[in-house]
Protein backbone atom coordinates (compact mmCIF):
# COMPACT_ATOMS: atom_id res chain seq x y z
CA UNK A 1 0.00 0.00 0.00
CA UNK A 2 1.09 3.67 -0.85
CA UNK A 3 2.50 5.51 2.64
CA UNK A 4 1.00 8.22 2.77
CA UNK A 5 2.30 11.89 4.02
CA UNK A 6 0.49 14.47 5.62
CA UNK A 7 2.35 18.13 6.17
CA UNK A 8 1.74 21.42 7.04
CA UNK A 9 3.48 24.80 6.83
CA UNK A 10 2.25 27.57 9.81
CA UNK A 11 -0.43 29.81 8.34
CA UNK A 12 0.88 33.04 8.17
CA UNK A 13 -0.32 36.06 9.62
CA UNK A 14 -1.52 38.51 7.38
CA UNK A 15 -0.54 41.81 8.90
CA UNK A 16 2.39 42.64 6.52
CA UNK A 17 3.60 41.50 3.52
CA UNK A 18 5.93 38.31 3.20
CA UNK A 19 9.04 38.38 3.57
CA UNK A 20 12.25 35.48 3.27
CA UNK A 21 11.06 33.60 6.88
CA UNK A 22 8.23 32.83 5.57
CA UNK A 23 9.49 32.09 2.35
CA UNK A 24 11.68 30.00 4.05
CA UNK A 25 9.33 28.01 6.49
CA UNK A 26 7.16 27.24 2.81
CA UNK A 27 10.50 25.90 1.13
CA UNK A 28 11.36 23.47 3.96
CA UNK A 29 7.97 22.00 3.70
CA UNK A 30 7.98 21.89 0.14
CA UNK A 31 11.51 19.98 -0.36
CA UNK A 32 9.82 17.71 2.25
CA UNK A 33 6.41 17.64 0.34
CA UNK A 34 8.31 16.82 -3.00
CA UNK A 35 10.74 14.43 -1.53
CA UNK A 36 8.04 12.29 0.15
CA UNK A 37 6.45 12.59 -3.50
CA UNK A 38 9.31 11.40 -5.82
CA UNK A 39 9.28 8.34 -3.15
CA UNK A 40 6.06 7.20 -4.52
CA UNK A 41 3.91 8.40 -1.08
CA UNK A 42 0.68 10.28 -1.44
CA UNK A 43 1.25 13.28 -0.06
CA UNK A 44 -1.01 16.06 1.29
CA UNK A 45 0.82 19.34 2.02
CA UNK A 46 -1.14 22.56 2.79
CA UNK A 47 -0.50 26.29 3.68
CA UNK A 48 -2.35 29.28 4.40
CA UNK A 49 -3.19 32.22 5.93
CA UNK A 50 -3.95 33.35 9.01
CA UNK A 51 -6.16 36.36 9.37
CA UNK A 52 -8.45 36.47 12.18
CA UNK A 53 -7.52 38.06 15.83
CA UNK A 54 -6.33 42.20 16.61
CA UNK A 55 -3.81 42.15 15.45
CA UNK A 56 -4.99 41.91 11.89
CA UNK A 57 -8.13 44.11 12.58
CA UNK A 58 -5.51 46.77 14.28
CA UNK A 59 -3.23 46.96 10.82
CA UNK A 60 -6.56 47.14 8.65
CA UNK A 61 -7.70 49.72 10.56
CA UNK A 62 -5.05 51.50 10.64
CA UNK A 63 -4.78 51.53 7.16
CA UNK A 64 -7.90 52.57 6.48
CA UNK A 65 -8.97 49.74 4.69
CA UNK A 66 -12.29 46.95 5.19
CA UNK A 67 -10.57 44.00 7.19
CA UNK A 68 -11.79 41.67 4.94
CA UNK A 69 -10.60 43.34 2.17
CA UNK A 70 -7.23 43.52 3.80
CA UNK A 71 -6.90 40.35 4.33
CA UNK A 72 -7.99 39.62 1.02
CA UNK A 73 -5.17 41.34 -0.10
CA UNK A 74 -2.34 40.20 2.01
CA UNK A 75 -3.66 36.64 1.69
CA UNK A 76 -3.18 37.07 -2.55
CA UNK A 77 0.33 38.10 -1.71
CA UNK A 78 1.26 34.93 -0.10
CA UNK A 79 0.04 33.13 -2.31
CA UNK A 80 1.90 34.93 -5.52
CA UNK A 81 5.18 34.67 -2.73
CA UNK A 82 4.44 30.75 -2.59
CA UNK A 83 3.96 30.52 -6.61
CA UNK A 84 7.29 32.76 -7.27
CA UNK A 85 8.91 29.93 -4.61
CA UNK A 86 7.48 26.90 -6.93
CA UNK A 87 5.58 26.00 -3.35
CA UNK A 88 3.88 22.64 -4.69
CA UNK A 89 1.08 23.04 -2.12
CA UNK A 90 -2.10 21.11 -2.77
CA UNK A 91 -4.38 23.26 -0.68
CA UNK A 92 -4.47 26.90 0.81
CA UNK A 93 -6.56 27.68 4.27
CA UNK A 94 -7.72 31.16 4.89
CA UNK A 95 -8.98 31.22 8.17
CA UNK A 96 -12.07 33.36 6.89
CA UNK A 97 -12.89 30.34 4.50
CA UNK A 98 -16.73 29.51 5.49
CA UNK A 99 -14.69 25.94 5.13
CA UNK A 100 -12.65 26.70 7.80
CA UNK A 101 -15.22 28.57 10.19
CA UNK A 102 -17.61 25.19 9.78
CA UNK A 103 -13.86 23.26 11.19
CA UNK A 104 -13.44 25.36 14.08
CA UNK A 105 -16.76 25.56 15.47
CA UNK A 106 -16.82 21.81 15.12
CA UNK A 107 -13.73 21.55 17.33
CA UNK A 108 -14.42 23.84 19.67
CA UNK A 109 -18.04 22.64 19.69
CA UNK A 110 -16.43 19.24 20.13
CA UNK A 111 -14.45 20.23 23.22
CA UNK A 112 -17.08 22.00 25.06
CA UNK A 113 -19.51 18.88 24.29
CA UNK A 114 -16.75 16.93 26.46
CA UNK A 115 -16.31 19.36 29.01
CA UNK A 116 -13.34 20.78 28.52
CA UNK A 117 -14.44 24.79 28.19
CA UNK A 118 -16.15 26.95 30.78
CA UNK A 119 -17.10 30.31 31.36
CA UNK A 120 -14.96 32.62 33.47
CA UNK A 121 -13.57 36.34 33.07
CA UNK A 122 -9.81 36.70 31.88
CA UNK A 123 -7.43 38.73 34.21
CA UNK A 124 -3.99 39.35 32.93
CA UNK A 125 -1.46 40.45 30.29
CA UNK A 126 -2.30 40.04 26.15
CA UNK A 127 0.75 40.70 23.95
CA UNK A 128 -1.39 41.56 20.41
CA UNK A 129 1.88 41.29 18.62
CA UNK A 130 2.37 37.47 19.54
CA UNK A 131 -1.60 37.14 20.01
CA UNK A 132 -0.65 35.69 23.08
CA UNK A 133 -1.81 35.60 27.11
CA UNK A 134 1.72 36.32 28.95
CA UNK A 135 0.93 35.02 32.50
CA UNK A 136 2.63 37.59 35.33
CA UNK A 137 5.83 35.50 36.09
CA UNK A 138 7.07 35.34 32.14
CA UNK A 139 6.83 39.26 31.88
CA UNK A 140 10.53 40.56 31.59
CA UNK A 141 10.99 44.33 32.88
CA UNK A 142 13.12 46.62 30.84
CA UNK A 143 16.17 48.39 31.58
CA UNK A 144 13.66 51.29 31.32
CA UNK A 145 11.04 49.63 33.95
CA UNK A 146 8.40 48.94 31.26
CA UNK A 147 7.22 45.35 31.14
CA UNK A 148 6.81 43.45 27.92
CA UNK A 149 6.62 40.00 26.85
CA UNK A 150 9.63 37.41 26.57
CA UNK A 151 9.72 37.79 23.07
CA UNK A 152 10.24 41.84 23.78
CA UNK A 153 6.69 42.46 22.38
CA UNK A 154 4.87 44.95 24.28
CA UNK A 155 1.57 43.78 26.64
CA UNK A 156 -1.59 45.32 27.91
CA UNK A 157 -3.94 44.45 30.70
CA UNK A 158 -7.34 43.23 30.22
CA UNK A 159 -9.53 41.95 32.27
CA UNK A 160 -12.99 40.31 30.02
CA UNK A 161 -15.58 37.71 30.29
CA UNK A 162 -14.02 34.98 28.54
CA UNK A 163 -13.90 30.67 28.04
CA UNK A 164 -11.33 28.49 29.17
CA UNK A 165 -10.01 25.50 28.46
CA UNK A 166 -8.82 23.14 30.64
CA UNK A 167 -5.26 23.00 29.96
CA UNK A 168 -4.21 21.71 33.61
CA UNK A 169 -6.47 18.68 33.33
CA UNK A 170 -3.66 17.88 29.98
CA UNK A 171 -0.83 18.25 31.98
CA UNK A 172 0.01 14.34 32.32
CA UNK A 173 -1.01 13.27 29.17
CA UNK A 174 1.17 15.86 27.26
CA UNK A 175 4.31 14.56 29.76
CA UNK A 176 3.46 10.85 28.55
CA UNK A 177 2.71 11.95 25.13
CA UNK A 178 6.14 13.66 25.05
CA UNK A 179 7.71 10.62 26.99
CA UNK A 180 6.06 7.51 24.88
CA UNK A 181 6.92 9.38 21.66
CA UNK A 182 10.01 11.31 21.61
CA UNK A 183 9.48 11.94 17.75
CA UNK A 184 6.45 14.28 18.30
CA UNK A 185 8.60 17.22 18.95
CA UNK A 186 11.78 17.82 17.46
CA UNK A 187 14.62 19.16 17.15
CA UNK A 188 15.95 18.41 20.42
CA UNK A 189 16.21 21.92 21.99
CA UNK A 190 12.74 23.01 21.60
CA UNK A 191 11.26 19.06 23.10
CA UNK A 192 13.53 20.06 26.33
CA UNK A 193 12.15 23.69 26.57
CA UNK A 194 8.61 22.35 26.18
CA UNK A 195 8.91 19.49 28.38
CA UNK A 196 10.22 21.86 31.26
CA UNK A 197 7.56 24.33 30.68
CA UNK A 198 4.42 21.82 30.95
CA UNK A 199 6.60 20.50 33.87
CA UNK A 200 6.73 23.45 35.45
CA UNK A 201 2.61 23.54 35.70
CA UNK A 202 -0.22 24.47 33.45
CA UNK A 203 -3.13 27.30 33.79
CA UNK A 204 -6.31 27.06 32.08
CA UNK A 205 -6.01 29.02 28.95
CA UNK A 206 -8.43 31.64 27.89
CA UNK A 207 -9.65 30.80 24.52
CA UNK A 208 -12.12 33.72 23.52
CA UNK A 209 -12.40 37.08 23.46
CA UNK A 210 -14.74 39.77 23.87
CA UNK A 211 -13.06 43.03 23.23
CA UNK A 212 -13.45 43.10 19.33
CA UNK A 213 -15.31 41.38 16.81
CA UNK A 214 -12.63 39.72 14.25
CA UNK A 215 -12.98 36.33 14.13
CA UNK A 216 -15.15 33.12 14.48
CA UNK A 217 -17.64 33.76 16.91
CA UNK A 218 -18.26 31.39 19.82
CA UNK A 219 -21.11 28.88 19.13
CA UNK A 220 -23.85 29.82 21.08
CA UNK A 221 -22.43 33.07 22.26
CA UNK A 222 -22.01 35.71 19.93
CA UNK A 223 -20.52 38.38 22.19
CA UNK A 224 -17.18 36.03 22.22
CA UNK A 225 -14.86 35.27 19.36
CA UNK A 226 -12.79 32.21 19.19
CA UNK A 227 -8.88 32.76 20.67
CA UNK A 228 -6.80 33.14 17.14
CA UNK A 229 -4.85 30.67 18.16
CA UNK A 230 -7.77 28.15 18.41
CA UNK A 231 -9.00 29.36 15.60
CA UNK A 232 -5.95 28.90 13.80
CA UNK A 233 -4.65 25.53 15.11
CA UNK A 234 -7.97 24.12 13.80
CA UNK A 235 -6.89 24.61 10.08
CA UNK A 236 -5.22 21.42 9.83
CA UNK A 237 -8.35 20.04 10.30
CA UNK A 238 -9.94 21.83 7.93
CA UNK A 239 -7.29 20.74 5.77
CA UNK A 240 -9.14 17.38 5.80
CA UNK A 241 -12.23 17.99 5.51
CA UNK A 242 -12.96 18.06 9.14
CA UNK A 243 -15.71 17.74 10.35
CA UNK A 244 -17.00 15.43 7.45
CA UNK A 245 -15.22 12.24 8.07
CA UNK A 246 -16.61 11.09 4.88
CA UNK A 247 -14.64 13.40 3.01
CA UNK A 248 -12.32 12.29 0.83
CA UNK A 249 -9.25 13.54 2.61
CA UNK A 250 -9.71 12.27 6.06
CA UNK A 251 -7.60 9.74 5.59
CA UNK A 252 -4.55 12.20 5.53
CA UNK A 253 -5.25 12.68 9.37
CA UNK A 254 -3.25 12.28 11.58
CA UNK A 255 -1.03 14.86 10.24
CA UNK A 256 2.88 13.59 9.87
CA UNK A 257 4.42 16.36 10.38
CA UNK A 258 3.73 20.27 11.14
CA UNK A 259 6.72 22.19 10.08
CA UNK A 260 6.88 25.68 12.49
CA UNK A 261 9.24 28.19 13.22
CA UNK A 262 11.22 27.72 16.76
CA UNK A 263 8.74 30.67 18.51
CA UNK A 264 5.20 29.29 17.69
CA UNK A 265 6.49 25.47 19.27
CA UNK A 266 4.30 25.67 22.13
CA UNK A 267 0.81 26.39 20.87
CA UNK A 268 1.97 23.16 18.40
CA UNK A 269 3.36 20.95 20.93
CA UNK A 270 1.36 22.03 23.96
CA UNK A 271 -2.44 24.07 23.18
CA UNK A 272 -2.42 22.00 19.80
CA UNK A 273 -2.44 18.43 21.14
CA UNK A 274 -4.51 19.21 24.23
CA UNK A 275 -7.43 20.73 21.83
CA UNK A 276 -7.10 17.45 19.92
CA UNK A 277 -7.09 15.25 23.19
CA UNK A 278 -10.43 16.85 24.62
CA UNK A 279 -12.40 16.58 20.88
CA UNK A 280 -11.21 12.80 20.81
CA UNK A 281 -9.02 13.11 17.76
CA UNK A 282 -6.10 11.60 17.21
CA UNK A 283 -2.56 13.63 17.19
CA UNK A 284 -0.33 14.48 14.47
CA UNK A 285 2.58 12.56 14.74
CA UNK A 286 5.67 15.82 14.88
CA UNK A 287 6.01 19.41 14.70
CA UNK A 288 9.11 20.02 13.78
CA UNK A 289 10.86 23.18 15.08
CA UNK A 290 13.19 25.63 12.76
CA UNK A 291 15.04 28.27 13.28
CA UNK A 292 15.15 32.12 12.51
CA UNK A 293 17.07 34.35 10.23
CA UNK A 294 18.79 37.71 10.90
CA UNK A 295 19.32 39.34 7.75
CA UNK A 296 23.55 40.37 7.63
CA UNK A 297 23.18 40.59 11.67
CA UNK A 298 19.97 42.22 12.13
CA UNK A 299 16.79 40.86 12.94
CA UNK A 300 14.20 41.76 10.75
CA UNK A 301 11.89 44.02 11.52
CA UNK A 302 9.51 46.81 10.36
CA UNK A 303 11.50 49.67 11.50
CA UNK A 304 14.40 48.99 10.64
CA UNK A 305 12.87 47.90 6.85
CA UNK A 306 15.36 45.26 6.65
CA UNK A 307 13.02 42.70 6.00
CA UNK A 308 14.29 40.28 2.92
CA UNK A 309 11.52 40.11 -0.16
CA UNK A 310 12.21 37.01 -1.24
CA UNK A 311 10.72 37.83 -5.09
CA UNK A 312 13.76 40.46 -4.76
CA UNK A 313 16.08 38.07 -4.03
CA UNK A 314 14.98 35.35 -6.86
CA UNK A 315 14.95 38.12 -9.40
CA UNK A 316 18.41 39.05 -8.56
CA UNK A 317 19.93 35.43 -7.62
CA UNK A 318 17.29 32.90 -9.23
CA UNK A 319 14.89 31.19 -7.75
CA UNK A 320 16.82 27.88 -7.14
CA UNK A 321 19.83 29.53 -6.29
CA UNK A 322 17.98 30.75 -3.12
CA UNK A 323 16.53 27.72 -2.67
CA UNK A 324 19.56 26.09 -2.35
CA UNK A 325 21.42 28.54 0.06
CA UNK A 326 18.73 28.61 2.50
CA UNK A 327 18.37 25.28 2.81
CA UNK A 328 22.35 24.54 2.65
CA UNK A 329 23.30 27.08 5.20
CA UNK A 330 21.95 26.37 8.27
CA UNK A 331 21.52 22.83 9.40
CA UNK A 332 17.44 22.74 9.34
CA UNK A 333 16.30 23.70 13.15
CA UNK A 334 19.30 25.95 13.89
CA UNK A 335 19.47 29.70 13.49
CA UNK A 336 21.13 31.60 10.42
CA UNK A 337 22.28 34.49 9.12
CA UNK A 338 20.96 35.86 5.36
CA UNK A 339 24.33 37.33 3.77
CA UNK A 340 24.28 38.24 0.59
CA UNK A 341 28.78 37.68 0.58
CA UNK A 342 27.65 34.11 1.55
CA UNK A 343 24.49 33.77 -0.63
CA UNK A 344 27.15 34.63 -3.54
CA UNK A 345 30.06 32.19 -2.93
CA UNK A 346 27.77 29.34 -2.30
CA UNK A 347 26.26 30.53 -5.43
CA UNK A 348 29.54 30.25 -7.53
CA UNK A 349 31.41 27.72 -5.54
CA UNK A 350 29.00 24.94 -5.10
CA UNK A 351 26.34 25.72 -7.73
CA UNK A 352 28.46 26.99 -10.41
CA UNK A 353 31.92 24.96 -10.04
CA UNK A 354 30.92 21.85 -7.81
CA UNK A 355 28.12 20.96 -10.21
CA UNK A 356 27.43 23.52 -12.77
CA UNK A 357 30.68 22.23 -14.40
CA UNK A 358 30.38 18.76 -13.26
CA UNK A 359 27.27 18.60 -15.74
CA UNK A 360 28.49 21.17 -18.28
CA UNK A 361 32.21 18.92 -18.69
CA UNK A 362 30.65 15.60 -18.82
CA UNK A 363 27.86 16.64 -21.11
CA UNK A 364 30.03 18.53 -23.44
CA UNK A 365 32.44 16.34 -24.12
CA UNK A 366 29.24 13.77 -25.40
CA UNK A 367 27.76 16.32 -27.40
CA UNK A 368 31.11 17.26 -29.25
CA UNK A 369 32.88 13.50 -29.10
CA UNK A 370 30.35 10.89 -29.34
CA UNK A 371 27.30 12.88 -31.27
CA UNK A 372 25.72 13.76 -28.51
CA UNK A 373 24.66 10.19 -28.14
CA UNK A 374 23.99 8.69 -24.77
CA UNK A 375 27.07 5.72 -24.74
CA UNK A 376 25.86 2.13 -23.42
CA UNK A 377 26.79 0.82 -19.84
CA UNK A 378 30.82 -0.46 -20.85
CA UNK A 379 33.06 -2.82 -19.00
CA UNK A 380 33.56 -1.13 -15.62
CA UNK A 381 36.54 -0.75 -13.83
CA UNK A 382 37.13 -0.79 -9.80
CA UNK A 383 36.81 2.53 -9.69
CA UNK A 384 34.08 3.30 -12.06
CA UNK A 385 32.01 0.48 -9.71
CA UNK A 386 33.02 1.83 -6.50
CA UNK A 387 31.60 5.34 -7.69
CA UNK A 388 28.35 3.45 -8.88
CA UNK A 389 28.07 1.92 -5.82
CA UNK A 390 28.30 5.33 -3.89
CA UNK A 391 25.18 6.85 -6.41
CA UNK A 392 23.21 3.39 -5.64
CA UNK A 393 22.91 4.25 -2.03
CA UNK A 394 22.67 7.61 -1.78
CA UNK A 395 18.78 7.64 -1.80
CA UNK A 396 17.92 5.78 0.58
CA UNK A 397 20.90 7.91 3.07
CA UNK A 398 19.50 10.82 1.99
CA UNK A 399 15.69 8.92 2.88
CA UNK A 400 16.58 8.22 6.39
CA UNK A 401 18.03 11.84 6.57
CA UNK A 402 14.84 13.21 5.44
CA UNK A 403 12.88 10.98 7.92
CA UNK A 404 14.73 12.67 10.48
CA UNK A 405 14.10 15.95 9.17
CA UNK A 406 17.50 16.83 8.60
CA UNK A 407 17.08 18.44 5.48
CA UNK A 408 20.19 20.15 5.27
CA UNK A 409 22.31 17.03 5.80
CA UNK A 410 20.50 15.27 3.14
CA UNK A 411 21.60 17.72 0.81
CA UNK A 412 25.45 17.04 2.07
CA UNK A 413 25.24 13.43 1.04
CA UNK A 414 23.91 14.49 -2.30
CA UNK A 415 27.24 16.70 -2.29
CA UNK A 416 29.52 14.37 -1.38
CA UNK A 417 28.40 12.83 -4.11
CA UNK A 418 28.75 15.64 -6.55
CA UNK A 419 32.58 15.77 -5.20
CA UNK A 420 33.43 12.26 -5.27
CA UNK A 421 32.26 12.73 -9.11
CA UNK A 422 34.32 15.40 -9.65
CA UNK A 423 37.40 13.67 -8.41
CA UNK A 424 36.62 11.14 -10.59
CA UNK A 425 36.24 12.99 -13.99
CA UNK A 426 39.67 14.57 -13.10
CA UNK A 427 41.18 11.34 -11.88
CA UNK A 428 39.72 9.79 -14.95
CA UNK A 429 40.32 12.66 -17.35
CA UNK A 430 38.11 11.76 -20.54
CA UNK A 431 39.06 14.25 -22.26
CA UNK A 432 42.87 12.77 -22.58
CA UNK A 433 41.40 9.33 -23.30
CA UNK A 434 40.10 10.86 -26.65
CA UNK A 435 43.35 10.36 -28.04
CA UNK A 436 44.03 7.04 -26.61
CA UNK A 437 41.42 5.09 -25.90
CA UNK A 438 37.74 6.42 -27.05
CA UNK A 439 35.75 3.29 -25.84
CA UNK A 440 37.28 3.83 -22.33
CA UNK A 441 36.18 7.19 -22.85
CA UNK A 442 32.81 6.56 -23.85
CA UNK A 443 32.49 4.27 -20.80
CA UNK A 444 33.89 6.98 -18.48
CA UNK A 445 31.32 9.51 -19.38
CA UNK A 446 28.68 6.84 -19.43
CA UNK A 447 29.02 6.60 -15.83
CA UNK A 448 29.56 10.76 -15.17
CA UNK A 449 25.97 10.44 -16.65
CA UNK A 450 24.44 7.69 -14.30
CA UNK A 451 26.05 9.77 -11.63
CA UNK A 452 24.83 13.15 -12.29
CA UNK A 453 21.23 11.70 -13.27
CA UNK A 454 21.12 10.16 -9.89
CA UNK A 455 22.45 13.67 -8.20
CA UNK A 456 19.63 15.74 -10.30
CA UNK A 457 17.40 13.08 -9.59
CA UNK A 458 17.92 13.33 -5.67
CA UNK A 459 18.35 17.09 -6.04
CA UNK A 460 14.57 17.59 -7.43
CA UNK A 461 13.23 18.05 -4.01
CA UNK A 462 15.86 21.41 -3.41
CA UNK A 463 16.22 22.64 -7.11
CA UNK A 464 12.86 21.86 -9.28
CA UNK A 465 13.23 24.11 -12.28
CA UNK A 466 17.33 23.37 -12.62
CA UNK A 467 17.02 19.51 -12.04
CA UNK A 468 14.01 19.58 -14.33
CA UNK A 469 16.48 20.72 -17.00
CA UNK A 470 19.01 18.81 -15.74
CA UNK A 471 17.48 15.91 -16.15
CA UNK A 472 16.16 16.55 -19.71
CA UNK A 473 19.72 17.60 -21.07
CA UNK A 474 20.78 14.04 -19.23
CA UNK A 475 17.72 12.18 -21.55
CA UNK A 476 15.51 11.40 -18.98
CA UNK A 477 12.26 11.19 -19.64
CA UNK A 478 9.44 12.50 -17.68
CA UNK A 479 8.37 9.48 -16.21
CA UNK A 480 11.88 8.53 -15.33
CA UNK A 481 12.22 10.80 -12.64
CA UNK A 482 11.26 9.63 -9.34
CA UNK A 483 13.35 8.39 -6.66
CA UNK A 484 12.28 4.05 -7.78
CA UNK A 485 13.21 5.33 -11.64
CA UNK A 486 16.81 4.93 -10.30
CA UNK A 487 16.59 1.71 -10.67
CA UNK A 488 16.18 1.31 -13.98
CA UNK A 489 19.82 2.38 -15.91
CA UNK A 490 18.98 4.27 -19.01
CA UNK A 491 19.22 2.57 -22.53
CA UNK A 492 22.40 3.41 -24.20
CA UNK A 493 21.41 5.46 -27.75
CA UNK A 494 18.74 8.33 -26.50
CA UNK A 495 19.77 11.69 -28.05
CA UNK A 496 20.66 14.05 -25.73
CA UNK A 497 19.96 17.78 -26.55
CA UNK A 498 22.55 20.34 -26.33
CA UNK A 499 23.63 21.11 -23.40
CA UNK A 500 23.42 24.49 -21.70
CA UNK A 501 25.42 25.77 -18.46
CA UNK A 502 22.38 25.80 -16.09
CA UNK A 503 24.28 27.42 -12.84
CA UNK A 504 25.93 30.98 -14.26
CA UNK A 505 28.50 32.46 -12.31
CA UNK A 506 27.09 35.13 -10.24
CA UNK A 507 29.20 38.59 -10.78
CA UNK A 508 28.81 41.35 -8.56
CA UNK A 509 28.61 44.42 -10.45
CA UNK A 510 30.92 46.35 -9.80
CA UNK A 511 30.54 50.38 -9.31
N1 LIG B 1 -0.16 32.80 12.29
C1 LIG B 1 0.83 32.23 13.14
C2 LIG B 1 0.97 30.74 12.89
C3 LIG B 1 -0.29 29.94 13.03
S1 LIG B 1 -0.04 28.27 12.65
C4 LIG B 1 -1.48 27.50 13.09
C5 LIG B 1 2.18 32.92 12.90
N2 LIG B 1 2.32 33.55 11.73
S2 LIG B 1 3.62 34.36 11.28
O1 LIG B 1 3.32 34.84 9.98
O2 LIG B 1 3.97 35.32 12.27
O3 LIG B 1 4.81 33.38 11.23
C6 LIG B 1 4.67 32.14 10.63
C7 LIG B 1 5.97 31.46 10.40
O4 LIG B 1 6.81 32.17 9.50
C8 LIG B 1 6.90 31.25 11.59
O5 LIG B 1 6.46 30.26 12.47
C9 LIG B 1 8.13 30.81 10.85
O6 LIG B 1 7.93 29.50 10.35
C10 LIG B 1 8.16 31.78 9.70
N3 LIG B 1 8.99 32.94 10.01
C11 LIG B 1 8.59 34.22 10.21
N4 LIG B 1 9.71 34.99 10.41
C12 LIG B 1 10.82 34.21 10.38
C13 LIG B 1 12.21 34.46 10.37
N5 LIG B 1 12.73 35.65 10.59
N6 LIG B 1 13.03 33.40 10.13
C14 LIG B 1 12.55 32.17 9.83
N7 LIG B 1 11.25 31.92 9.80
C15 LIG B 1 10.35 32.85 10.32
O7 LIG B 1 3.02 32.82 13.75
Amino acid sequence: MTRRFTITTPIFYVNGAPHIGHAYASIAADVLARFHRLNGENVLFVSGTDEHGQKVEQTAAAQGIETQAYADKISEDFRQMQRDMAISTDDFIRTTDERHKKAATALWSKVTENGHIYLGAYEGWYSTRDEAFIGEDELVTKPDGTKVAPSGAPVERVKEPSYFFRLSDFQDRLLTLYEENPEFIGPAGPRREIESFVKSGLRDLSVSRTSFKWGIPVPNDPDHVMYVWFDALANYLTAVGYPDLSDPRAKFWPADLHIVGKEIARFHCVYWPAFLMAAGIELPKCVFAHGWWTVEGEKMSKSLGNALDPKALVDEFSLDALRFFLMREVPFGGDSNFSRRSMITRMNVELANDLGNLAQRSLSQIAKNLGGVLPERGVLTEDDQSILALAQILPSIMAEQIERKAITEALEEAWKLVRAANSYIDRQAPWALKKTNMDRMADVLRVLVDLIRTIATMLQPYMPITMDKMLTQLGVEEGERSFAALEVPLPGGRVLPKPEGLFPRFVEETE
